[in-house]
């Protein structure tokens, strides 16, 4: 019989420590602990990230392998998220995984965090969820990049498109910030566009050559709308502004959900066009938006298409996805030395 492949995944790139465990493509576990540390800041303080990846990661691996039921002595090898992401939490993953797999005398294979996100979609949970066959493309949606890319194969990405300045995640975030909403603004973004107007405001739109994006205009455009409101009403703060206009945030809420959303799809829409592929999927943490899901499965209907929406759990960072990727290197023999340094950014 053959020998059972089990792979242990540790993510750390940005602000959830994660690690999952994998057995012949199968997942067992998948445990992350989440950065409360960072909400008070308004964003993800890197030299705070480390430490609590510190922290967290004994606990965490710990977890998931018990949750898992498999020893440090079962394991084939171990997964970790190489880069991009924030170098201090990176070191964290990286030296953890290379100390364990020098302990246990087992190989270690480094994944790069886009790829991971891309392959979530072939995670076997038990749910019996159908994988995208390939070519397809995936729009790739998080708080640090935005990118079309076209998957030829697990091993064979391609960027098509990507923002030339700000993410999607980057300008919920900054447009959430100035409304006075907690970090990481996309959820409350889309919490509160739900009972608000999507054509109550209208946003500039980028004029964009090719696949790429562009999300700093837009966000400076959300700005302006707020500042010229503040003087015509002559008041200084959101909050008395809130006062004065009924379901404010609520409307500039689902106005600009609505503007990224459609600006997202747009360049999508087109490239699916241009290549004439009809699979698409979404991923990333912006992939938990409400309106970007809805806009998939229109997407879906009106151009019979496939499109593949990850559950809610692998939206976000998770040690799942690198295990998986972790997996399919692991059978192609792709092993990383022990010198391996991680990286903040790179090219998928
Ligand atoms: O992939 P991810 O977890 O990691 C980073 O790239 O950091 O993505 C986080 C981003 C944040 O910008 C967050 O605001 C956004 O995903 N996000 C959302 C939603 N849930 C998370 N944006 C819009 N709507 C959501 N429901």
């Amino acid at each position: 019989m053959e020998k059972e492949v089990i792979i242990l995944g540790i993510e750390s790139s940005c602000d959830d420590t994660s690690a999952a465990v994998i057995r012949d493509g199968v997942l067992l576990s998948n445990v992350i602990a989440s950065q409360k540390v960072h909400e008070e800041y308004g964003g993800v303080v890197p030299e705070l990230a480390s430490r609590a990846h510190q922290q967290n990661i004994v606990p965490v691996v710990d977890t998931a392998l018990k949750r898992a039921g498999v020893t440090k002595k079962q394991l084939s090898a171990i997964a970790f998220t190489r880069g991009p992401g924030l170098l201090g939490s990176l070191l964290v993953g990286t030296s953890f995984a290379k100390g364990l797999a020098l302990s246990q005398g087992i190989p270690l294979v480094e994944v790069n965090h886009l790829q991971g996100h891309v392959l979530a979609h072939f995670v076997e949970d038990g749910e019996g969820r159908e994988k995208p066959a390939f070519p397809f493309l995936c729009l790739l949606v998080s708080g640090g990049n935005s990118q079309i890319v076209l998957v030829k194969a697990y091993n064979d990405m391609e960027i098509i498109g990507q923002t030339i300045d700000d993410a999607a995640g980057e300008a919920f975030d900054k447009c959430a910030k100035v409304l006075g909403l907690p970090y990481p603004g996309g959820p409350w973004i889309d919490k509160l566009a739900k009972e608000g107007n999507p054509e109550a405001y209208v946003f500039a739109k980028p004029q964009i050559a090719g696949y790429n994006y562009s999300f700093s205009g837009l966000k400076t455009s959300f700005l302006y709308t707020l500042r010229d409101m503040l003087r015509e009403h002559g008041v200084e703060t959101v909050d008395e502004l809130a006062e004065r206009i009924p379901n404010l945030r609520e409307d500039l809420c689902a106005s600009i959900q609505k503007t990224v959303v459609e600006i997202l799809m747009k360049k999508l829409r087109q490239a699916a066009k241009d290549l004439r592929i009809n699979t698409v999927a979404v991923a990333g943490g912006v992939s938990a938006n409400s309106a970007l899901r809805a806009a998939f499965i229109d997407y879906g209907k009106r151009y019979h298409a496939k499109v593949f929406i990850p559950p809610f759990s692998f939206t976000t960072d998770n040690a799942a996805m690198i295990a998986e990727a972790g997996y399919f290197k692991f059978l192609d023999g792709q092993f990383c030395p022990l010198e391996a340094v991680p990286f903040a950014k790179t090219k998928i």
